[in-house]
């Protein structure tokens, strides 16, 4: 070849054995993600063949972290964690702290220092949110309560990891690893002021990050947005994801995978986070499947033949220990045993974290190549198994719900106390709540918008998109003052659902407007004030662009400005009209 190619190579190749792999694993009814992984072996250099340069594969994987972080950021409600903190809290924690600690009396029965059998510990205590997700969708039990409850448990673990992995390297020395000497010394620095060091640059970048985050975030993406270039916007929000990540690892310290959640967490609070989060799935998909396939890469098959015994134990660590734990947990807690058995089948699994935090181990040195070797494994065995722990579960089900007499069946179904009962309620409240909210900042689908508002179908479906970038949403009471005659004016209103009534001056008759009609547009076309009194007769929601881009809509779209400003003068005209016969009396109007 003339140059050197390794990095397509690798990405070509690597793309096309895990299309070909994840499309074979699930007509096995296995998750993608195993195929995926498997692609990697084969690439990998524990196998004949092509042999992909794991340097590359390493810092795509890296990239894959990043964009699935910024995605786990940008995904991250608060109200959501809240509605389940009860069990969702304990239960991580209490879960993490045991399954480290079966994980470091497992490594001490292997002769393991401390430090690996922590780090071990760690990976092995967290589950895959990508893989819990996957299991939950196919069971459609993604809303259910359970499923709910075991999505927020993930959550938690999530954080709990993302401070684990920011607080690793400041224990590394202390635990017996070498951390790479950055420069500065800190490789020797005691572990009181490591630690020190990391929480004042990870405070000063949180404080930062949160800080600015929401003044100047939201405008970039509306500012960006009002270009009227879906690329631009679309750039900008991975600009936004990966600058902010590699900044803070640069500025900070701080890992990309927080600096990527914290990115995301900003971008969340936007009103453009939807379209963000739309956008930046397609590559965060992509880049996702090529961190599986470096795992794939890194992992040695012959540990299973090695080592069967360590593999059987670190297996049966993840399916049964975790599960059995999570199970005693929500029922030391008093929540159902059923909630129980389906966070115990959720966990009994790992996946992103654990090769994360395993990765970032082995570069401390702290954890030995077979520890990875063995979360690897550990990994695509308890992933492929994972379906098997639904199915199980789903045969016991019935069966222990049967047993027993009232007590036992009040105490599988409901928990101590009614305890599911209130936990219901809570989560309903919180459902109802962010579906109020949704529904507020609720705009539509390209073809929606057409249905709602017939005026838009001269444009494209892009040009759609683009506009319902721009739109904001405004809601009145009855009796609300919309606008007011003389105003000075900042935006015209397309009313989506409700009913306005327009008074121009010395009118008496009522002009209405409904659903799918605008007003406010004659003071932005003219230039001077507001013509006439616009009042709310019913709840009104209306979609609403402001002058400066409305003004910039029509001189783009001639299609959508020569009808506007033609109604426009037909109103202007009416209004004259009337103005020069008051004598008479009016005229029934009606207008749109
Ligand atoms: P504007 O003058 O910006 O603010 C008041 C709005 O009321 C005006 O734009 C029109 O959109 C609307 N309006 C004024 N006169 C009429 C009319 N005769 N029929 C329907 N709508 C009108």
């Amino acid at each position: 070849m003339l140059h050197d190619v390794t990095l397509i190579s690798t990405i070509a190749i690597g793309f096309v054995l895990a299309f070909a792999f994840g499309y074979a694993a699930q007509r096995f009814r296995l998750p993608p993600l195993v195929g995926y992984a498997l692609a990697g072996i084969v690439i990998g250099p524990f196998t004949p063949g092509f042999v992909a340069d794991p340097a590359i594969t390493g810092q795509l994987a890296e990239i894959g972290v990043m964009l699935l972080m910024f995605g786990v950021g940008l995904h991250f409600s608060l109200a959501d964690l809240m509605a389940v903190r009860r069990i969702a809290v304990p239960g991580a924690i209490l879960q993490i702290a045991l399954a480290t600690l079966l994980g470091i009396a497992l490594t001490h029965f292997w002769g393991w220092s401390l430090g690996a059998g922590l780090v071990l510990g760690l990976s092995l205590s967290v589950a895959s949110t990508v893989v819990l997700l996957k299991a939950l969708e196919e069971r459609n039990a993604v809303s259910t309560p359970n499923g709910r409850v075991a999505v927020g448990w993930l959550i938690v673990e999530d954080l709990a990891m993302v401070l684990a992995l920011v607080l690793l390297p400041a224990f590394a020395p202390a635990l017996g690893g070498h951390v790479p000497d950055d420069g500065h010394g800190s490789a020797h620095a005691s572990l009181l002021a490591n630690l020190g060091d990391t929480a004042i640059k990870v405070s000063a970048f949180v404080l930062i990050v949160l800080f600015f985050g929401p003044r100047v975030m939201p405008w970039l993406l509306r500012q960006v947005a009002r270009t009227g270039s879906r690329e631009l916007f679309t750039l900008c929000v991975l600009a936004v994801a990966l600058g902010i990540a590699f900044g803070s690892a640069k500025l900070f310290d701080v890992s990309f995978a927080l600096g990527a959640f914290f990115a995301g967490v900003v971008l969340s609070e936007s009103d453009l986070s939807h379209r963000a989060a739309e956008n930046s799935l397609p590559l965060q998909d992509a880049f996702a499947v090529l961190f599986f396939v470096s795992v794939g890469v890194l992992f040695d098959p012959s540990i299973l033949i090695n080592q069967p015994g360590h593999v059987a134990a670190v297996v049966a660590l993840i399916i049964l220990g975790k599960a059995l734990i999570a199970l005693g947990i929500v029922a030391a807690l008093g929540y159902p045993l059923h909630t129980g058995l389906i966070a115990a089948a959720s966990l009994a699994q790992i996946g992103e974290f654990s090769f994360i935090l395993a990765g970032l181990g082995l570069s401390y040195q702290l954890l030995p190549v077979e520890g990875l070797s063995l979360v690897l494994a550990g990994a695509l065995l308890s992933i492929t198994l994972n379906p098997l722990a639904f199915a199980c579960i789903d045969r016991l089900d019935p069966w222990l719900a049967s047993l027993g007499g009232p007590r036992w069946k009040a105490l599988y179904s409901e928990g101590r106390g009614g305890r599911f009962a209130r936990f219901q309620t809570e989560l309903e409240t919180a459902r109802r709540l962010a579906a109020e909210k949704a529904a507020e900042h609720k705009t539509f689908s390209p073809d929606e918008l057409v249905r709602q508002f017939p005026l838009f179908s001269s444009l494209t479906a892009e040009q759609r998109d683009v506009l319902l970038l721009h739109f904001e949403t405004r809601r009145a009471q009855p009796g609300e003052h919309v606008i007011r005659t003389g105003d000075h004016a900042d935006s015209v209103y397309f009313i989506c659902s409700g009913e306005v009534e327009v008074i121009p001056p010395r009118r008496k008759d009522k002009i209405k407007l409904g659903a799918g009609a605008f007003f406010g547009e004659m003071a932005l076309l003219d230039g001077g004030t507001r013509s006439a009194d616009v009042i709310a007769l019913d709840y009104s929601k209306f979609l609403t662009l402001s002058r400066r881009d409305f003004l910039r809509f029509l001189k783009r779209y001639p299609t959508l400005r020569d009808p506007i400003v033609a109604l426009a003068r037909e109103r202007g005209a009416m209004n004259r009209k009337f103005l020069e016969d008051t004598a008479e009396p009016a005229a029934p109007v009606t207008s749109g």
